[in-house]
């Protein structure tokens, strides 16, 4: 294939070359007439290992050329490649000016370059780009092109470490590509074949997003590590030895588990002993943002789907799930109670449904617990999910629990806050269906 890039710094560079050492024709495009220079003469302008060796094998061979003129990149070319670089705004924002220009300047190319033989053109964004940037910012400039060319978008986000750049190219950990266009998926079909892997398709938005959560995620990853290190460490703790122990544990730590978004955390451990290393770090002076921000954040989940049902004119709430997990009845701490018990606080008229919530049944810890939150919980209780949603104006699902799916789907109330995402798209086609935080 014909591909042009745009931008060639760490990623531009190693997608070109590594695209041109499996045999497509590759033509980069900088502003940089320095970049370009060293490419042509077979250097990388960039440090990576391997990468000066790709390159000059790429403009030995003749796969590998650069410009700085964008017309002369997108010559009979199947694919424009975005990577140039989206840096932060002083107010940390992301400034997307490299990217309009090079999309402006693609879209002008077309007035004067030759289209490739199938007349089909893709721009694929690799760089960082927040959700929205495709349908708003590349999209728009290519919904009228010279007639003889015919384009598509998408998002297709580059995973790649520096450092072991070349390395992460050929071995991403997915290829994930929004968009909504087969034709464009066909392209890159094409183009990403040597990676003999299978292709991730998604929404232009997911795409994006995915980028952003990845980098959080590896950033929230260094900064858990240390606060454990800074936590333990006045206790004569080893801190390297717990995390080596702590990541074998590939079931709940190295794992999905946990890692859905949905409602708050809860139960009778987590709030519990996150309190106490607080404390722990508090007694010896030290600030740990991370882990206290987590607990700010569960209660700022509660919170939000509070605001959201004072905003609507329902008054009458079937909750649907009480206990903080399903198949357990330990109600200490579950932050449905908290929910319940704050609607009610709102003048909100509250019905419950739990499949194995037996306000007879609990004892001990748990029922001391309910009693002081939910004094009158046998009242609010309903014995079939039908029952609560009598005369409801809004469900509340934090269960997966079948059952529930049936009644909504009997009787759906005006409106279905899902905290859970466990029953599916059944429930998510009901008229007024909205996740606690997603789009379904
Ligand atoms: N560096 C990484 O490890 C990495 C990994 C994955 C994703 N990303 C993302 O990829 C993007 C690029 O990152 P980078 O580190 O390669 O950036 P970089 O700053 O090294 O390179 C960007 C290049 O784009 C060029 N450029 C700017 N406007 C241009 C235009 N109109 N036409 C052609 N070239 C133009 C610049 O001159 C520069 O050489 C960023 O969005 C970044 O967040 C980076």
């Amino acid at each position: 294939m014909r591909i042009a890039v745009f931008g060639l710094g760490y990623v531009g560079t190693v997608t070109a070359a590594g695209l041109a050492s499996r045999r497509h024709h590759v033509c980069g495009v900088d502003v940089d007439e320095m970049k370009v220079g060293l490419i042509r003469e077979g250097r990388s302008p960039v440090v990576e290992p391997g990468l000066d060796e790709l390159v000059a094998a790429g403009v030995a061979k003749g796969f590998l050329t650069a410009t700085t003129d964008a017309a002369e990149a997108l010559e009979c070319a199947d694919v424009s490649l975005i990577c140039v670089g989206t840096p932060s705004t002083p107010q940390g924002s992301t400034d997307l000016e490299y990217v309009r220009r090079a999309v402006a300047d693609i879209r002008q190319a077309m007035d004067v370059a030759r289209p490739p033989v199938s007349g089909f053109h893709a721009v694929v964004v690799r760089s960082t780009v927040p959700p929205g940037t495709g349908d708003e910012v590349v999209a728009p400039v290519f919904a009228e092109v010279p007639e003889e060319w015919s384009v598509g978008t998408a998002m297709c986000p580059e995973f790649l470490r520096e450092g072991c750049g070349v390395a992460d190219f050929f071995d991403p950990p997915f290829v994930v590509v929004g968009t909504d266009r087969a034709r464009v998926k066909q392209v890159l079909g094409r183009l990403f074949a040597f990676l003999d892997r299978e292709l991730r398709y998604v929404d232009v938005r997911s795409a994006e997003a995915l980028k952003y959560a990845c980098n959080a995620f590896h950033a929230t990853k260094v900064s858990f590590a240390n606060e454990m290190g800074r936590i333990f460490r006045p206790y004569g703790v080893d801190s390297r030895e717990v995390m080596e122990i702590f990541c074998e544990d590939k079931t709940l730590n190295i794992s999905s588990t946990y890692l859905r978004p949905g409602f708050a955390f809860g139960g009778s451990c987590l709030p519990k002993d996150l309190r106490s290393l607080l404390h722990m770090a508090r007694v010896n002076d030290l600030d740990v943002p991370l882990l206290s921000g987590t607990l700010r954040t569960n209660e700022l989940v509660v919170r939000d789907v509070l605001d959201r049902l004072i905003a609507t004119p329902a008054r009458v709430v079937a909750m649907l799930g009480l206990s903080f997990k399903m198949d357990t009845d330990d109600l200490r701490e579950s932050p449905n109670v908290e929910l319940a018990e704050r609607l009610i606080g709102k003048g909100f008229e509250v019905r419950i449904y739990d499949p194995i919530i037996n306000p007879a049944r609990l004892v001990g810890a748990n029922l001391r617990y309910i009693e002081s939150r939910l004094p009158h919980l046998s009242r609010l209780l309903a014995a079939a999910p039908r029952e609560a949603l009598q005369g409801s104006d809004v469900a509340i699902v934090a269960t997966s629990d079948p059952s529930v799916l049936a009644a909504l789907r009997g009787s759906p109330p005006e409106r279905i806050m899902d905290l859970s995402g466990r029953l599916g798209p059944d429930l998510e086609r009901i008229p007024g269906y909205e996740g606690v935080g997603w789009t379904a």
